[in-house]
């Protein structure tokens, strides 16, 4: 029997949960979300992300800067940010323009405020083994949704089709801390049937259908990250979940599966970055 991972359903206890957790509290935590330029899905996210902060309490932000803005004025206004006491969260909605070079605006959020997890301490700390300030958000919720379902990792083989900074590399790293064996897939590599065949747990993270019927075992877990607007504009994953989902013991559904899962890591990376700094 096939049993669906239920993002919703556990975000909304998470949330319940840190909403007790910060009651206590008099101060309480403030996130800065910047984001650049009108990309109709990142809006959608920072507004969700907004929301949902607030509900639980947590002071929101959002600065928005025209797609042109100079990395400069980014640079500056983090530095404000870094140095500002009531501050205690910082987010860079990506992607970012191309004219900006991603990697000087994260390395410049302090590694304490920084909520992602992005920066260069943060993700050698989780490379290391030493405990960064926060776990990047997706990967995070993913661990927390299959923690959830009592789904073993210990032994078992993880196979991750995707290798960006923001899922696929540090997600592969926390299976690994949990003694899975993983493999990581991306557009180059070949055989992708062969490998994915081989998953106890496969994960994708790509943004396009990708995982067919011939693609997975039977009786693996499937967790999707990909969320995009089909061809008749339905919001679907990179799993085709009708025809593949009564072959698995475990799978997220799109949406409701990883995507709310995420917003709740990101409001958990919240309250723990206030705690550490009252
Ligand atoms: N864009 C897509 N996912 C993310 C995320 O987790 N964090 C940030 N900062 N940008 C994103």
């Amino acid at each position: 029997m096939t049993v669906i991972l239920d993002g919703k359903k556990l975000r909304d206890k998470i949330l319940e949960e840190l909403k007790t957790r910060l009651e206590k509290y008099t101060l309480k935590p403030t996130l800065v979300v910047i984001l650049v330029g009108d990309n109709p899905a990142s809006r959608i996210y920072v507004n969700n992300k907004k929301k949902t902060a607030e509900n639980l309490g947590i002071n929101s932000i959002v600065i928005n800067y025209p797609s042109d803005v100079s990395e400069q004025v980014l640079l500056d206004k983090i530095n404000e940010l870094n140095t500002d006491k009531n501050v205690t969260a910082i987010l860079v909605q990506l992607p970012l323009p191309e004219h900006i070079d991603k990697f000087r605006v994260i390395n410049a959020i302090s590694p304490k405020k920084d909520v992602d997890g992005f920066t260069p301490e943060n993700s050698g700390r989780l490379f290391t083994g030493e405990a960064p300030y926060v776990y990047p958000c997706t990967p995070k919720g993913i661990i927390r949704l299959l923690e959830e379902y009592n789904i073993p990792l210990e032994g078992r083989h993880a196979v991750i089709v995707g290798r960006s900074n923001i899922v696929g590399k540090p997600l592969a790293q926390m299976l690994l801390n949990r003694n899975a064996t993983v493999t990581i897939c991306h557009s180059h590599t070949q055989n992708l049937p062969e490998i994915t065949k081989t998953a106890d747990i496969l994960v994708s993270a790509v943004g396009g259908k990708i995982i067919g019927i011939n693609m997975i075992k039977s009786n693996c877990v499937v967790i999707d990250v990909g969320i995009f607007k089909d061809e008749n504009g339905k919001t679907r994953g990179d799993v085709d979940f009708a025809s593949i989902a009564p072959l698995t013991s475990y799978i997220t559904p799109v949406p409701g599966g990883v995507g709310p899962m995420t917003i709740a890591m990101l409001m958990s990376n919240t309250v723990e970055l206030f705690e550490k700094n009252l």
